[in-house]
Order: structure tokens, then sequence, then C-alpha cells
């Protein structure tokens, strides 16, 4: 079977194009009571772009904390917040700033339409009714979210995604302009996100022609941006996570993704800071993206926590390797159909206590 892959059908790039967002709003508009809801990080509270947002009279402002990563039960209190502020739907949901919000954004989108909380949707495909019209605009590149068919969600069960087709968003606009004052080490741990995408997509079993063609060009953009410090930085880390995204879309992610899932679920850890903690100690898995991380790392002047791990309780351990070694095809995809056989619960300990 071969994936019937749904793409982002409208695109807007470049520096400044967010000026245009009104413009692009406008379409959605029919009448004098339609009304827009911008879902918006609340880093940007009191900053320059606040100003900018296009808000009209009737449009909601909802700001939304990301110190915590998505969970079900927020995305049920933002849905509940945009039903009762009017009696009709928005005709337009956008989301401004991370993978955090855009993922919000589309939850939120896809919950208006789709009754219950969205702890019945964590799967793939049991969305039943299309979301509300969707846009992003990222303000932190590497996680690939603008792209993909999922808003990654942790439930009181599960960290499991809304993926289906009506996930994808109705239109993304990048503006590099907005990228350029994420803190550095932020910018690093999500820039590396990408980075770990193209690698496990690149060294993966699940390759194809689509997934590598994405993926070359997407790690290209990335040794530009963190081994080179190109001037056009923010354009390419941008186009990099846009790429780094259609590749893994159309192939899988690997080792590293589940590892940092099983840390992420028991500790909290954040998606990038958790792939940058897991991925420097894969070098058996992916030697060369590994050690070209390093290098990226020290240029960067990053330092990754260490001994997460090791005074935990057996049982949270235990924990991380069960969620760790619940996601098959990201281990398929790394180590072929043989990997029950290679990645051994003892061997998934070994690794998460050099961590
Ligand atoms: N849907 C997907 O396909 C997908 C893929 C990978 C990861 N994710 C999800 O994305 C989330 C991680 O996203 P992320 O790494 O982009 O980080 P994030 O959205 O969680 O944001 C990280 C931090 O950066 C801040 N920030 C964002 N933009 C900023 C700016 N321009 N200036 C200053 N600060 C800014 C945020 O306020 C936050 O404190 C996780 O929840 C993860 O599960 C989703
Ligand atoms: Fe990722």
């Amino acid at each position: 079977m071969f994936k019937n892959f749904k793409l982002v059908p409208n695109i807007i790039f470049g520096r400044g194009c967010f000026a245009q967002l009104d413009e692009i709003i406008e379409k959605q508009r029919e009448d004098i009571d339609s009304w827009v809801v911008f879902v918006t990080d609340d880093v940007f509270k009191g900053r320059a772009l606040e100003k900018r947002i296009p808000l009209h009279d009737n449009d909601l402002l909802l700001w939304v904390n990301v110190d915590d990563e998505p969970k079900t039960g927020y995305v049920d209190e933002l849905t509940l917040k945009v039903k009762a502020y009017r009696s009709t739907l928005p005709c337009a949901i956008i989301g401004i700033g991370g993978g955090s919000s855009m993922d919000l954004a589309k939850a939120v989108s896809l919950m208006l339409t789709n009754e219950g909380s969205s702890t019945l949707y964590q799967g793939w495909d049991l969305i039943q009714n299309p979301a509300v019209c969707h846009m992003a605009v990222p303000t932190l590149s590497g996680t690939g979210a603008e792209v993909s068919r999922t808003a990654v969600l942790t439930g009181p069960e599960k960290k499991l995604g809304l993926n289906s087709d009506y996930t994808v968003f109705d239109q993304v606009i990048l503006d590099p302009e907005l990228i350029k004052d994420v803190p550095k080490d932020q910018q690093f741990y999500t820039g590396m996100d990408c980075y770990i995408h193209c690698i496990e997509s690149l060294e993966g079993t699940y390759l194809n022609e689509f997934s590598k063609a994405y993926g070359e060009k997407a790690l290209d953009l990335c040794r530009q941006v963190f081994l080179n410090d190109h001037p056009d930085r923010d354009d390419k880390l941008m186009m990099a996570s846009f790429f780094g995204g259609m590749s893994i879309a159309y192939s899988q992610v690997g080792a590293c993704h589940a590892l940092s899932y099983g840390l992420s679920y028991v500790l909290g850890t954040h998606h990038g800071i958790g792939c940058c903690i897991t991925f420097d100690y894969l070098d058996e898995f992916y030697p060369e993206g590994v050690k070209e991380f390093r290098t990226m790392r020290e240029k960067c002047n990053i330092e990754l926590p260490r001994d997460l791990v090791k005074n935990l309780e057996p049982d949270q351990v235990e924990t991380m390797i069960t969620v760790a070694l619940g996601l098959d095809p990201l281990w398929e995809n790394c180590l072929g159909p043989d990997w029950k056989n290679i990645m051994t619960r003892d061997k998934a300990k070994s690794l998460f206590l050099k961590m």
C-alpha cells in the first residue's frame, strides 16, 4: 500500500510576508459576522508581533501557553473557550508560534467540528468531519509541524497525535523574519529536530526517492545553518523544517524519536531537547550523523543535560522502555523487520541508562 499524501494547498514564503496575512484571511470572511481565532504563543504578549496581528472587531486573540507541550485537556479547554465566545463557528483558526502552538491550532480547528474530547481522536484517521479552515504561522522552525498530518497531544493514557488528512493546514505563512529572535539554545534544539528527521529518514529502511529528494535538501540546508552560519540562516532553516517534514511524511523517523518519546513520556522533556539528549548516544545506529551533530553542538556552544535516567525508580525506566518499544514502525524503519531481536528491552535499557 502506498500513502496518498495530502499536501498543504497554499504556501506563501518570504521575508515580511506576514504582512499579507489579513489579505489571505479576508477570503475566508464571507459576511460581516465572520470571525477569526488567532491561537498565539503567549511569548509574544507585549512584543512587536502582537501589534501586527490583523485582528478585526469580532475576532478572538487566544493566547496559549506552551511551557508544557500540548495536552488533550488543554485542547478541550481551548475549544470550549472558542465555542463560548460566539454562537457561530469561526471562519478560520490561525496558529502563531512553534510546533506546540501550531499543533494546538490544528487540534482546536478539528475539535470545533468533531464531538467530544480530543482523547477520542488520538490515533490514525479517527476524525470524522473536516476541520474549520486553519492556517499556520511558524515562529520557530524545525519540527515540520507546519506540513505534517498530525497534531501531537499528550492524553491521560498516551502521547499520540490526531493523525488525519483533515489535520493538514489549509495555508502556511512562512516568514523567516519571525524566527530571528528565537533564543539560541531553543533554535538549536528545534533545528536539531529537523536535522535528526533528515538522518533518520535518509538512513532508514523505508527510504524512497520521494523522501530522499526532500531529506537530502533539508540536510544540506541544516548544514548551511549550523555549520556554516550562513547569513540567510533563517530562510534556510525555515525551508529545512518544511522539507524535513516532507521527507519523514513519506518515510518515517527512527531510533532517536522512539527513545525520546519514552524519555519525554516519563520526564516531560520537550521534543527538541529530548531528541538532542537521545541522539548523542546513538553512534551505533547513526555514526556519521551523531558525529556531525556533536560538531554542530560544539559550534553552537550548547551544553546538554546529563544523568537524567540513572537515578530514576526502576518502574519509571520500565515505562520508558515500554513507550519507546511500542513504536514499531520507527524501529522497523531504523533496524528492519528483524528489529525486535536487535532492540531488546535490555538493549533499550542500556541506552536509557546512559542518558
Ligand atoms: N505535528 C507535528 O508533526 C510535530 C512534529 C514534531 C514535533 N511536534 C510537537 O512540537 C512541539 C515542539 O515544538 P517546538 O520545538 O517548535 O517548540 P515549542 O512550540 O514548544 O516552543 C518552544 C519555546 O520557544 C518559544 N518560542 C516560539 N517561537 C518563538 C520566537 N519567535 N521567539 C522566542 N521564543 C519563541 C515558545 O514560547 C516556547 O517557550 C512538541 O509539542 C512536539 O510534540 C509536532
Ligand atoms: Fe521530531
